[in-house]
C-alpha cells in the first residue's frame, strides 16, 4: 500500500454487502490510511452486513436516507465530529430504479416509481453536495465522487430509467462542480464503471449476457469492483487534485470501441470459412 490517504478524513455511501463497488472502495480507503465514516440507507443497514466492514475498517456506520435532507445533515455534522475536522474525500455509490425492479418496461413506466428512482439515484447527489457547500464541510482539495453508468450517452434498452438518472447525475457534478471548484477548491467528477456483478447490477434485465458481451468488447475485459476502488482511491488522493468536472471511463476501454473481433466471431460462424480472410493468430483474441 503506498499511504495514498494518510490523515485524510472521508464518507463512504453504498456499502451493501461485499459485493458492492463502495466495500472495495472503503477497504482500500482503509488501507491506504483514511479514517472514514461509512453510511446507508437504514433498511439497507437491517438487510446488508455493513457492521462486518465497519468493524474491518474501525469505523463508524451512520444511518442516513439519501432522499431526506435532515438525515444528511445529521451525517455530516456527526462525521465531521467522529473523524475530528472537514471532510477530504466523499464517495457516493447509490442507485436504485422501482421500474427496474417491478419489471417495467422503459416505454410504459410508474412515474411515480421514476420519481422514487430518480431521487434515490440522482437527485441525491445535489442534495449530498448542497449540505456539504452549504455547512462547508469539505476542506479545500477535497474530492467528491459519484458512480456512474454508460448508458447516460448510449442506449442500453435493459438499462430502462436508470440512464436517464445517470444522465442527471452527470451534469449535476459538473453543475456543482464548477462552484465547488470556483469558492472551495473541491474536485467533483463521476466514474462511469464497468457492468459489475453487484446487488444494483445484478437487477438490470440479462444482465449476465451483458456482463459477457461487455468483456469480449473491452480490449482489457472488464474492470472489477476493486479495480474500480483502486481508481477511486486515485481520484481522493492529492495526485489528481486538478482534475474535475470529468466524466472518466473506467471500463477497460469499451466506451471507445465499435466492436471487437471475439463479439464478430460470433456471427461469423455461420459464413463458410473461404469467406473469412486469415488473420494472424494473436489479433483474433478480443
Ligand atoms: N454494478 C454495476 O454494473 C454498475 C456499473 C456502473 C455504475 N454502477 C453504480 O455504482 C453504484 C453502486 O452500486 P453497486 O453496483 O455497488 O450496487 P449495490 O447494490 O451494492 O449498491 C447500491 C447502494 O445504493 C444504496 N441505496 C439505495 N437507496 C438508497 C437511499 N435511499 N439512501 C442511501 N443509499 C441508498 C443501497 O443500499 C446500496 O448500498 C450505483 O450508483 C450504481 O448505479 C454500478
Amino acid at each position: 500500500m503506498y499511504n495514498l490517504l494518510k490523515g485524510k478524513r472521508g464518507i463512504i455511501f453504498g456499502a451493501l454487502d461485499s459485493k458492492s463497488i463502495a466495500w472495495k472502495v472503503a477497504e482500500r480507503a482503509h488501507e491506504e490510511g483514511a479514517k472514514i465514516v461509512l453510511t446507508n440507507a437504514p433498511v439497507a443497514l437491517r438487510l446488508g452486513t455493513i457492521s462486518e466492514l465497519a468493524e474491518k475498517t474501525g469505523s463508524k456506520v451512520i444511518p442516513a436516507d439519501a432522499t431526506s435532507i435532515m438525515d444528511l445533515e445529521h451525517l455530516v455534522d456527526e462525521a465531521m465530529k467522529l473523524l475530528g475536522g472537514k471532510i477530504d474525500f466523499v464517495l457516493h455509490s447509490i442507485g436504485m430504479s422501482v421500474n427496474v425492479r417491478r419489471g417495467n418496461h422503459y416505454t410504459h413506466q410508474d412515474y411515480n416509481f421514476t420519481k422514487t428512482g430518480w431521487d434515490v439515484s440522482a437527485l441525491s447527489f445535489h442534495r449530498l453536495m448542497s449540505v456539504l457547500y452549504q455547512r462547508d464541510a469539505m476542506k479545500e482539495w477535497g474530492s467528491i465522487v459519484a458512480l456512474t453508468y454508460m448508458a447516460a450517452q448510449r442506449v442500453f434498452p435493459d438499462y430502462n430509467d436508470m440512464a436517464d438518472n445517470k444522465a442527471y447525475l452527470e451534469s449535476v457534478a459538473r453543475s456543482f462542480g464548477y462552484f465547488f471548484g470556483r469558492d472551495k477548491n473541491v474536485r467533483v467528477n463521476t466514474i462511469s464503471q464497468s457492468p459489475t456483478p453487484t446487488t444494483a447490477g445484478s437487477g438490470v434485465k440479462g444482465f449476465d449476457g451483458f456482463l459477457a458481451f461487455a468483456d469480449k468488447m473491452s480490449p482489457l475485459g472488464n474492470a472489477t469492483a476493486l479495480d474500480c476502488a483502486n481508481y477511486t482511491i486515485s481520484l481522493f488522493s492529492d495526485l489528481t487534485k486538478m482534475v474535475t468536472l470529468q466524466n472518466l471511463f473506467h471500463d477497460g476501454g469499451f466506451s471507445n470501441m465499435g466492436v471487437s473481433t471475439a463479439i464478430m466471431d460470433e456471427f461469423m460462424e455461420n459464413e463458410s470459412s473461404e469467406d473469412i480472410k486469415e488473420e494472424p493468430e494473436n489479433k483474433l483474441k478480443k
